[in-house]
């Protein structure tokens, strides 16, 4: 049932304002300014003798991971990367007792997921999932974890899955850092932050009409390219990827600093970039960056918290706390990429050549 929608992507783009809350619910502590995981199976003791965290999954989820690395590296001060569960299962990895893995995976499912929870647990790791689907075979294997509360995802491409997914990142790595060394003051600056993210997704959703509107501006890209740096590169990767999935535009996703190694050779009036751009202590960097790319006569579309006079058009998201904007600001290219989809005519909940659940490897 798509509840009015035309298709079930637009559907669960709408949903992430209730998604949202359903994954802070009951979750929110203030007495200690932190939150309960309640399955996460982890005490104290042990959450502080975590030396490194390593986080795997797969195309959309390991982008979630990249942002939630961040998250628990800036909040709990523990070293974090995340890492495709492929490339990790084929390379040998030491597996360290003091690290802790996660697993990450809307499905469930997946099977280069599965393969390096079991090869990790074979080798006496600790694992940790963070997974939509209850029950599935990833929960399961799991010594613990996050279940993310989306609700189910229909549309091949995850849109309110992978928000709830770093939502539930957010709220482990303010678990991990209010045992370790994350103020109450910190603590209390990210509750607010967490709990002021329903309302403005609502308020981002309402933007539909002005993202529909550029949409039409960029669909004769022939590529596009994807700038952000630090908070906002995972947010680049993932909104290349969803505008590649569903409207088959080429589209690469760069960490701003790295264009001029390379990649400006490709900018021109045909290849349009999208620049994240919020605004912390890298705001001055971003805007160089958008000017190098205005000198090579490249089209700007920024997604900011205040208009950028560098870029041909800024979409004004709302600010939240440094750590939490990523959440928020990929919400706006997944509207992009649907309204750019929509208008070449693509069938958007199933895009050609994939599936919902890669169970094969
Ligand atoms: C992209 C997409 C895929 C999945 C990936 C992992 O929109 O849906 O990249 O994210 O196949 O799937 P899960 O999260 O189910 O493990």
């Amino acid at each position: 049932d798509m509840g009015g929608h035309d298709t079930y992507m637009h559907k669960e783009i709408c949903e992430q304002a209730d998604a949202v809350d359903r994954v802070l619910r009951g979750r929110i502590d203030d007495r200690f300014s932190t939150v309960h995981l309640g399955g996460l199976n982890l005490d104290p003791r042990e959450a502080r003798a975590i030396r490194r965290v390593k986080i795997l999954g797969c195309g959309t989820s390991y982008h979630a991971g990249q942002i939630g690395a961040q998250m628990i590296e800036e909040l709990a001060r523990i070293p974090s990367d995340a890492e495709p569960a492929s490339e990790f299962r084929y390379r040998n990895p030491v597996v360290d007792p003091d690290t802790l893995y996660i697993a990450v995976s809307q499905s469930g499912e997946t099977y280069d997921v599965l393969a390096a929870v079991q090869e990790l647990k074979r080798k006496g790791a600790r694992v940790l999932g963070v997974v939509n689907v209850v029950g599935s075979a990833i929960a399961r294997e799991t010594h613990g974890g996050v279940y993310v509360h989306a609700g189910p995802e229909v549309c091949v491409v995850s849109t309110k899955c992978f928000t709830n997914t770093v939502v539930a990142f957010g709220l482990l790595a303010l678990h991990l850092g209010r045992i370790r060394d994350l103020s109450v003051a910190d603590g209390k600056r990210i509750i607010e932050g967490l709990r002021k993210l329903p309302g403005q997704i609502q308020e981002i959703l309402e933007l539909e009409d002005e993202v529909k509107k550029l949409a039409a501006e960029y669909a004769d890209a022939k590529s596009m390219m994807f700038i952000g740096r630090v908070r906002g590169y995972p947010v680049a990767r993932e909104a290349s990827l969803k505008l590649k999935e569903i409207s088959y535009i080429h589209a690469e996703a760069y960490p701003a600093s790295e264009l001029k190694h390379g990649p400006l050779a490709l900018i021109e009036p045909a290849m349009p970039t999208v620049a994240i751009v919020p605004d912390d202590d890298l705001l001055e960097k971003n805007r160089a960056a958008m000017e190098e790319i205005k000198a090579r006569s490249g089209r700007i579309l920024a997604v900011a918290h205040q208009k950028q006079d560098k870029a041909d058009h800024t979409i004004v998201v709302p600010k939240n706390e440094n750590e939490l904007d990523p959440i928020l600001m990929g919400i706006p290219l997944q509207l992009l990429a649907y309204h750019v989809a929509l208008a070449m005519g693509r069938d958007i909940d199933k895009p050609r050549n994939l599936a919902k659940s890669v169970t094969v490897e």
